[in-house]
């Protein structure tokens, strides 16, 4: 049993196969955070002290002990306004316009496995996993906070999240509810938070925690380019290798929060969940509000071992089980090959070298549909333009299927266009503010996802052309914020719910298109990676990463993407050179090593390529096919710090059973008379042997991993190293 409640005591206790995390009902009821970390298997309900830190009030009931106070306890799911002036989780408008909510303990359930939750991406359950419910109740405002725990023992996460019931007489009016609360209450820590932009996704960003309150989150109505739903908070020695490592990762693709305050001693929360900003929820008597997920895991191991557990829960519980272990078509993307310039002659062209160099799928991008000649017009109208292709898509798809190749489109179904039929017909589809011109984004207005007959309407559209043409991928974007998010559906109290609801609409959509088509992989995208989250890989097998296709520049959103997701998921390309982005040379042997670390594939136009670099890419589809499965499937190493100062960067995958290795290097500044590229592998058995692939050499694992293994100098521009390790 991962989970047990010992009556003595009332201490729950929920283990992972390293890690233990404990928490407390008291005497007056406040569900105590007790401890998360490395298992000890004791109780550290000694923790807790009781001291009069002066302005921390006590309860009414305990008045005559200063020393108790809800302001200097760890809570498990803080309240608001009755006692902890820290960040609260939740909070609340009663109908008498009182905001406060205070929780207290009322029943517990555990059991076997896990419920799945209705409306919104959840970790799917596990052989080993169990669940723990444990209830809180405001009796004054009749709300009532059910806290979830599914411990996934096997893999080191425990996901939370939580269902508000308004058990009360009077409607109720959520202001925040947050997915979760966790008090540290020792112990200084870092933290890693993954900002951005458009071009340069989830770069890793590590600053100390000052007193005071230090959030990130986005307002975008999308998880964002800017500010990645994932945070870790890590001990101040902590390396890629060493040192303990807390993760938080909000399983949500629209706004979010990830708040962190050090209080007056020195103590940490952490709060996640839904942007409390704009957000409000209207709870009639009896209904209930169920938060997104939050995956926590800790490791000792360093960054490093805390992204193999994110890696593992969301290649095992995350992905859909169609493609948690199935390969992924080496594809080419039209998009860079023709931006919005194509008929289906130079489609089909694109599809003849791709066949001949070992590609397996031609993507379709954006220009296919509508009036859409550029980004104009055309979102909404998802109805093929013959005119433009000269055939049908069925024409198109039934040639490429016949070439050999499989065959994948573009669709960005939340978004419309003025200039479409769609928005002459329904311009109240679109979120706007009554009265007020809309904000613009790349020519283009959100749909209203909130809406039910939007989101049907979506749903036969797309339909329409899946059914109608042989189509085994959809590529699936967002290109804007969303800004004037208003319904006009929705009565001006309930406004505050339109954010929420979009996401749920959009999911709603998303589970609908699966259950129909099965097989379909859809790969995310929103300009790039602005939506790359765990919330859109419960759907998504591989999103695209970024519209930065540059090799040097990916090197750093890779990595940076690396901390909480697997490699398996970054939708990945070779492009040109010169880059369509940044101009820069790199060449393609590198460009082939930095997309083989990600979903594989081609995103420039073959006619341009020469015989001899058509006859490197077959090359390199052949040690792709060769290498994937453990670049998939295998645990992946940072193998260069963050800060390190070096001039190039480095990875490997490492077998799970120790078999074999692939390390990958790249050069990114080129010195005369420079010092050796030099790194220390991770993950292989010391005692074995291991040959390296092309030479009579062996190595023992302990000899690569403490004293590592140098490189060569290469002469040019941006070089790439590949070393295999066989296990002999
Ligand atoms: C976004 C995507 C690109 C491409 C264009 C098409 O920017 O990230 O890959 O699909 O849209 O408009």
């Amino acid at each position: 049993m991962s989970i047990q409640f010992h009556e003595s005591t009332g201490i729950f206790s929920l283990e992972t196969a390293h890690t233990l995390y404990q928490m407390k009902a008291d005497s007056t009821g406040v569900l105590l955070h007790l401890y998360y970390g490395k298992k000890t298997g004791g109780d550290m309900d000694y923790l807790i002290r009781l001291t009069d830190r002066g302005f921390s009030g006590n309860p009414y009931e305990l008045s005559g002990n200063r020393g108790y106070s809800l302001d200097t306890l760890p809570q498990e799911y803080s309240g608001n306004g009755v006692g902890d002036f820290r960040l609260p989780a939740v909070q609340a408008r009663s109908e008498n316009g009182s905001r406060s909510v205070d929780l207290r303990f009322k029943a517990y359930a555990v059991i076997k496995g896990r419920p799945p939750l209705s409306g919104l991406p959840f970790v799917r359950e596990a052989r080993d996993t169990e669940t723990l419910t444990v209830t809180l109740c405001d009796s004054v405002i009749g709300l009532e906070a059910q806290l979830q725990y599914h411990v996934f023992p096997t893999q080191d996460v425990i996901v939370r999240s939580v269902r508000l019931v308004n058990t009360g007489d009077r409607p109720l009016i959520l202001e925040k509810a947050a997915s979760a609360c966790v008090d540290f209450l020792y112990g200084q820590f870092d933290v890693l938070h993954f900002h951005g932009r458009h071009c340069m996704e989830r770069v890793p960003e590590r600053s100390a925690l000052p007193r005071g309150v230090m959030s990130f989150g986005s307002r975008r109505g999308m998880s964002s380019h800017h500010s990645n739903p994932f945070v870790i908070l890590c001990e101040k020695t902590a390396t890629e290798n060493a040192g303990d490592c807390y993760g938080c990762m909000l399983m949500y693709s629209g706004n979010h929060a990830e708040e962190m305050e050090v209080d007056q001693a020195g103590s940490t929360r952490l709060v996640t969940g839904i942007h409390p900003d704009g957000f409000s929820w209207t709870l009639a008597r009896g209904e209930a509000f169920q938060t997104p997920e939050v995956l926590l895991s800790y490791s000792e191991n360093g960054l490093n071992g805390l992204s193999c557990r994110y890696h593992e829960i969301i290649r095992r519980q995350v992905i859909r089980p169609r493609w948690q272990t199935a390969g992924r078509p080496v594809l080419i993307n039209s998009w860079e090959a023709a931006y919005f310039d194509f008929d289906a002659e130079k489609i089909l062209r694109f599809a003849r070298h791709a066949k001949e160099m070992g590609m397996e799928m031609l993507v379709l991008d954006d220009g296919w549909f509508g009036k859409r000649g550029d980004d104009h017009a055309g979102l909404g109208d998802w109805v093929v333009n013959e005119k433009k292709l000269g055939c049908s898509m069925r024409e198109l798809s039934d040639q490429i299927h016949a070439l050999g190749l499989q065959f994948g489109l573009w669709f960005e179904p939340e978004m419309v266009n003025e200039d479409s039929d769609l928005y002459r017909a329904h311009p109240d589809w679109a979120l706007t503010d009554p009265d007020r011109k809309p904000m613009v984004a790349r020519n283009q207005l959100v749909l209203d996802m909130s809406r039910q007959d939007v989101v049907d309407h979506l749903f036969y559209a797309l339909c329409a052309v899946l059914d109608h043409a042989k189509i085994e991928y959809v590529k699936w974007d967002f290109n804007r914020s969303v800004a004037n998010c208003y319904s006009h559906a929705l009565p001006a109290e309930r406004q505050g719910e339109v954010a929420h609801r979009f996401m749920l609409g959009t999911y709603q959509l998303l589970e609908r298109l699966l259950d129909r088509y099965p097989d379909l992989i859809i790969e995310g995208c929103s300009g790039g990676g602005g939506r790359f989250d765990a919330g859109m890989l419960y759907y998504c097998p591989q999103i695209w990463c970024s519209d930065d296709t540059d090799a040097i520049e990916r090197l750093e959103i890779q990595r940076g993407t690396s901390y909480g997701y697997p490699v398996s998921t970054m939708g990945s390309h070779v492009s040109a050179a010169p880059n369509h982005q940044t101009g820069r040379m790199v060449p393609l042997n590198t460009r082939g090593i930095v997309a083989q670390a990600g979903t594989f594939g081609y995103e420039l136009n073959p006619e341009m390529l020469s015989d001899e670099e058509k006859e490197e890419i077959k090359k390199q589809i052949e040690a792709y096919h060769r290498f994937a499965p453990l670049i998939a499937q295998g645990d992946y190493y940072r193998l260069t710090e963050l800060d390190g100062g070096k001039e190039y960067t480095a990875w490997m995958f490492a077998a799970r059973d120790g078999s074999k290795a692939l390390v990958q290097l790249v050069v990114t500044h080129t010195r005369a008379n420079g010092a050796f590229p030099h790194v220390r592998l991770q993950g292989l058995i010391p005692e074995a042997s291991y040959r390296l692939e092309g030479t009579d050499r062996t190595y023992t694992g302990a000899s690569l991993m403490y004293g590592g293994i140098s490189f060569p100098l290469k002469w040019g521009d941006y070089p790439a190293h590949q070393l295999y390790f066989t296990r002999t």
